[in-house]
């Protein structure tokens, strides 16, 4: 039985499905790596970003809202999977988007202009501060008699990393079909949500999977104090007997590479290996670094081969268009 979770708005496409990825699996000389496609979960509202909104959406339209405000990178999945959402549901949506230095039309910020997004370009020290940014904008606007809704970085607070849980469900329902348990659960931590409600479900779901988390920015300390405070949200507000343990937040440090956003000739290879034997595609700022970490645990023999490991497949498809240069 689905475990009780606030209500969430219809948007996304969900179970996504489980693959094995057998020639990446050899090639890699490890485990068998199957591959959970949250890449599928739709199209321009695609990637791990929609489960956290379906929550999220349907909490804005309760309060009645009528504008959405979030922030990210000029590249942000997060806020070019709001700015759809937004247009979806007939909401305007408003984008704080971290620029450093030229960004041209292209990947994530094109479709935010597609669907309308209000931009306001922000530097690094007025990002240091988004959250005042966006609330004061909320502030302004509700002098106007309007209803803006403030959703923080990457969606990730304790509303949305619930659907990360809903996540865990479907791979403890898939493990029980197929007779498969996973040792491990590998994926990309950009701002903790998505690893949090993971991390909530394996408990709630009884994985055994180990969860295991590659960070893109910060660090390994900066994530565990961040993923621990969002379990306690989730706890408070949610699920008041959710029983976890911070020693199983893990975080492997080692592949952020040259900063956020920033590729290395090893991401782009393991991207292009993944495309060209599986036709997966992945994306330069997530879930190639992810793809990365995990090909090095393998190396390391931290990942045995005689384990089943689950790969998260958390999006990112239009990241890849504005770093062609880097690819060919
Ligand atoms: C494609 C993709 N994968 C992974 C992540 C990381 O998820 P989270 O922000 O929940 O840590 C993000 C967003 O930050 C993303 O856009």
């Amino acid at each position: 039985m689905a475990l009780k979770l606030p209500e969430t708005a219809s948007l996304g496409y969900t179970p996504t499905p489980v693959e094995l990825l057998s020639r990446l699996s050899k090639r890699l000389e490890g485990p068998d790596i199957y591959i959970k496609r949250d890449d599928l979960t739709g199209v321009g509202l695609t990637g791990n970003k929609v489960r956290k909104l379906a929550f999220l959406i349907h909490d804005a339209v309760q309060k009645n809202a009528d504008v959405l405000i979030t922030c990210g990178g000029v590249q942000s999945n997060h806020a070019r999977a709001t700015a759809v959402a937004a247009a979806r549901f007939g909401l305007r949506s408003h984008l704080f988007l971290r620029k450093n230095g030229e960004s041209t039309i292209d990947g994530n910020f094109f479709l935010d202009k597609m669907v309308g997004a209000e931009i306001t370009f922000v530097n690094q020290q007025e990002y240091d501060r988004i959250d005042e940014v966006m609330h004061d904008l909320a502030a302004e606007l509700a002098e106007k008699g309007q209803n803006a809704y403030v959703i923080p970085e990457g969606g990730s607070n304790a509303l949305g990393a619930l659907g990360y849980i809903r996540a865990a469900e479907e791979i403890a329902a898939w493990s029980r079909r197929e007779k498969l348990r996973f040792d491990a659960i590998v994926c990309a931590v950009g701002s903790g949500g998505t690893y949090a409600g993971l991390l909530a479900g394996k408990y709630l779901c009884d994985l055994p999977a180990r969860i295991l988390g590659i960070n893109v920015c910060h660090d390994a300390v900066y994530f565990r104090r961040k993923i621990s405070s969002l379990l306690d949200g989730i706890r408070t507000t949610y699920l008041p007997d959710l029983k976890t343990d911070d020693r199983e937040i893990r975080i492997i440090d080692g592949f952020v590479g040259k900063g956020y956003g920033l590729s290395r000739q090893e991401e782009i290879d393991i991207i292009k290996l993944t495309a060209e034997q599986e036709g997966i595609l992945l994306d330069p700022v997530y879930t190639g670094k992810a793809m990365l970490g995990l090909q090095e645990l393998i190396r390391r023999g931290e990942i045995a081969e005689d384990e089943k490991v689950l790969f998260l497949h958390s999006g990112g498809i239009f990241g890849l268009f504005p770093k062609r240069g880097l690819f060919y």
